[in-house]
C-alpha cells in the first residue's frame, strides 16, 4: 500500500503543473514612432519567445493609440471587457495617468507602465499612482541620464563644442513632444553636463520637434538659414529627428565633425552606422531590448501573484565613434 503511495506521488510530481492561458492586453501610444516600434516588436518576440519554451501561453494584443489620449481610453476600456489578466501600456499623455490607471486598478487588473514615466505633483518625486499600489510599476530608463550622456560627448571633443573659438558653445536644440519626461530632461540635462563642466553656452533656438524626423528636418534647416556658421551643436532629444536634423545639416553644406555637431538618443541602426561613418556626433542606447524584457518579466511576475517593484530602471549607454 505505502509503495503504490510512494508511487503516485512521484507520477504526480512528475506530471507538469496545468499550461495557463494568459491574456497580455499592450497599449502603444504611437505605431508610428521608430523607437516604440522597435520596442512593441521586442516585446512581442520576447513573450512568443517564452510562450515557446515554457508551460504557459501568453496571447498578446498590441494596439495603436495613434497618439489619441480619448482613442487610448476606449482601448483599455475594451481590454477591461475582454479580460485581459495584465495591461503593459505606454501612456499617450502622462497627465491622464491617474484616471486611466484608477480604471484599471478598480478591475484588479495589474498595469505595467512604459516609456513615458508619470511624475509626481512637483515634478521630480515619484508618482504616487506607482508607489500605492503592489499590482502597478514603471519600468523605463531614467532620461536624465540620456541628457547627461549627449552633453558628455561634446564636453569630451578636443574643442568642447566650441568650433569657432569664441568662448561658447552656440547650439540649437530640438525637443520632443513637451509633455514627456524623456525630452524635459532630455533638454535640460544635455546643457546642465556643460555647464557643469564649466562651459559657457549659448541657446540660438529651442524648438519642439516631437520626436518626428521630418519636423526634426524642417527645424534644423530653419535655424540653420537664419543663424548660418553660429550653429555649432544640434542637440535632438531623439534619434528619428536627428536623422531629419542631418538630412537638412547636409542639404545645407554643413559637415559634421568639421563645422557642426550633431546628437541623438535612441541608438537606432542607422544613427549607429551614421555615428560609426562621422555622420553624426553621437547618440545614446535607449535600450529598448532591456526595456521591453523587463516589462515583460514584470508582467508575468505580476501574473504569478508577485507584489511589484515601484520603478524598474534600465541604464542608458553612450555612443560614439
Ligand atoms: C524615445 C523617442 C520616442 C519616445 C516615445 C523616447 O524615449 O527616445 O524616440 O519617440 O520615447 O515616447
Amino acid at each position: 500500500m505505502l509503495f503504490v503511495l510512494a508511487l503516485v506521488f512521484v507520477l504526480a510530481c512528475a506530471l507538469p503543473a496545468a499550461a495557463k492561458d494568459y491574456k497580455v492586453g499592450v497599449a502603444i501610444y504611437q505605431f508610428d514612432d521608430n523607437f516604440m516600434t522597435l520596442y512593441r516588436n521586442e516585446l512581442q518576440s520576447y513573450f512568443e519567445e517564452l510562450s515557446a519554451a515554457g508551460e504557459d501561453n501568453y496571447n498578446v494584443t498590441i494596439v495603436d493609440g495613434k497618439n489619441d489620449m480619448a482613442e487610448q481610453s476606449n482601448q483599455i476600456d475594451n481590454f477591461i471587457t475582454q479580460g485581459m489578466d495584465v495591461i503593459i501600456l505606454n501612456l499617450v499623455q502622462t497627465s491622464s495617468a491617474d484616471a486611466i490607471i484608477d480604471k484599471i486598478v478598480a478591475n484588479e487588473i495589474p498595469v505595467i507602465l512604459i516609456n513615458r514615466e508619470p511624475m509626481g505633483t512637483d515634478g521630480d518625486e515619484s508618482y504616487a499612482g506607482i508607489l500605492d499600489n503592489a499590482t502597478v510599476c514603471y519600468v523605463g530608463a531614467d532620461a536624465r541620464q540620456s541628457g547627461t550622456f549627449q552633453g558628455e560627448i561634446v564636453a569630451e571633443l578636443e574643442n568642447h563644442g566650441d568650433i569657432n573659438g569664441d568662448g561658447k558653445i552656440s547650439y540649437i536644440m530640438i525637443e520632443g513632444d513637451p509633455e514627456n519626461i524623456d525630452a524635459q530632461y532630455r533638454t535640460e540635462f544635455s546643457i546642465k553636463a556643460l555647464v557643469d563642466a564649466g562651459y559657457e553656452v549659448e541657446c540660438l533656438d529651442d524648438q519642439v520637434g516631437n520626436w518626428a524626423q521630418a519636423k526634426g528636418q524642417e527645424l534644423c534647416a530653419n535655424a540653420l538659414s537664419k543663424y548660418g556658421d553660429a550653429v555649432e551643436v544640434v542637440f535632438c532629444n531623439n534619434d528619428a529627428m536627428a536623422l531629419g536634423a542631418a538630412a537638412a545639416i547636409q542639404a545645407a553644406g554643413r559637415k559634421v565633425g568639421e563645422d557642426i555637431y550633431l546628437l541623438g538618443v535612441d541608438a537606432l541602426a542607422e544613427c549607429v552606422e551614421m555615428v560609426n561613418n562621422g555622420e553624426m556626433t553621437g547618440t545614446v542606447l535607449n535600450d529598448h531590448v532591456g526595456q521591453s524584457h523587463a516589462a515583460v518579466d514584470a508582467a508575468i511576475a505580476a501574473l504569478n501573484g508577485e507584489e511589484l517593484q515601484n520603478y524598474y530602471w534600465v541604464d542608458y549607454v553612450k555612443v560614439t565613434k
